[in-house]
């Protein structure tokens, strides 16, 4: 009905920042807070969804019971849950803020302090969303990109490398917008150079205009 726009459609979000660990009490890790993720994670269950999320450390709660929620730390524990269920759903949504990098060895016990300079050998993470990009069938693909600078020409690149539909840019230059906030100002970018600009909402209001968006497509 279309009460229920997303009735008998599985949708897989991922969602938070991912930790690096460093040692058993350090981590490499970002400012998100989880907040558009689990927004969307809300909005798509109340379109009749079912929603797996998957989410890297938050201190929010499954918005509802019925959302099966992951709970991971690293980018590598992220990549595994994702790639686990990708291939069941319709829709994944790639909200989460994750570290391009982890540290190369992540020591066993508290590292001491010494020399005045401490080198950290990082190594590259799989890139979760270029891989959802590459193994994908039918579903409808839908990433994020957080920008400081040439904003919609490195959201460009992204959603044409990662083999999206489309591409939400959010940009750290403008207020209310990106990490923690309980607002977010976004563009949306189709594959078909086409840019939708939104105002300033709520995150549960970005959600739902996003979700829009990719109900759009699946009756396309
Ligand atoms: O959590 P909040 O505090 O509410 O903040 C929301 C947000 C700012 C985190 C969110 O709106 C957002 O922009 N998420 C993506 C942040 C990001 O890391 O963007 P990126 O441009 O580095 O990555 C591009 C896309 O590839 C993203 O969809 C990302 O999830 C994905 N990616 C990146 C690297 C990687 N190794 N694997 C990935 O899947």
């Amino acid at each position: 009905s279309s009460n229920l726009p997303l009735r008998k459609k599985k949708v897989l979000i991922t969602a938070g920042p991912t930790y690096e660990a460093i040692d058993p009490v350090r981590f490499i890790g970002n400012h998100s807070s989880g907040k558009m993720g689990y927004e969307l994670a809300a909005a798509a269950h109340a379109a009749g969804a079912e929603v797996i999320l998957i989410s890297g450390p938050t201190h929010l709660q499954n918005p509802n019971e019925d959302i099966k929620l992951i709970r991971v730390q690293s980018a590598m524990e992220m990549f595994e849950a994702t790639t686990k269920y990708f291939s069941e759903v319709d829709v994944a949504i790639a909200s989460a803020a994750v570290s391009d990098y982890r540290p190369r060895i992540s020591a066993t016990q508290k590292i001491k302090k010494s020399s005045e300079i401490m080198e950290l050998e990082l190594v590259k993470n799989p890139d979760i969303l270029a891989t959802l990009g590459s193994a994908r069938k039918n579903q409808v693909l839908v990433g994020f990109a957080l920008e400081t600078e040439n904003e919609e020409e490195n959201a460009a690149g992204k959603l044409e490398r990662k083999n999206l539909d489309f591409i939400v840019l959010n940009s750290l230059n403008d207020q209310g917008a990106g990490f923690k906030s309980e607002t977010n100002k976004i563009k949306i970018l189709f594959r078909n150079g086409t840019l939708k600009a939104f105002d300033l909402k709520s995150k549960k209001e970005v959600a739902q205009d996003i979700l829009t968006e990719i109900i759009g497509l699946l009756n396309a």
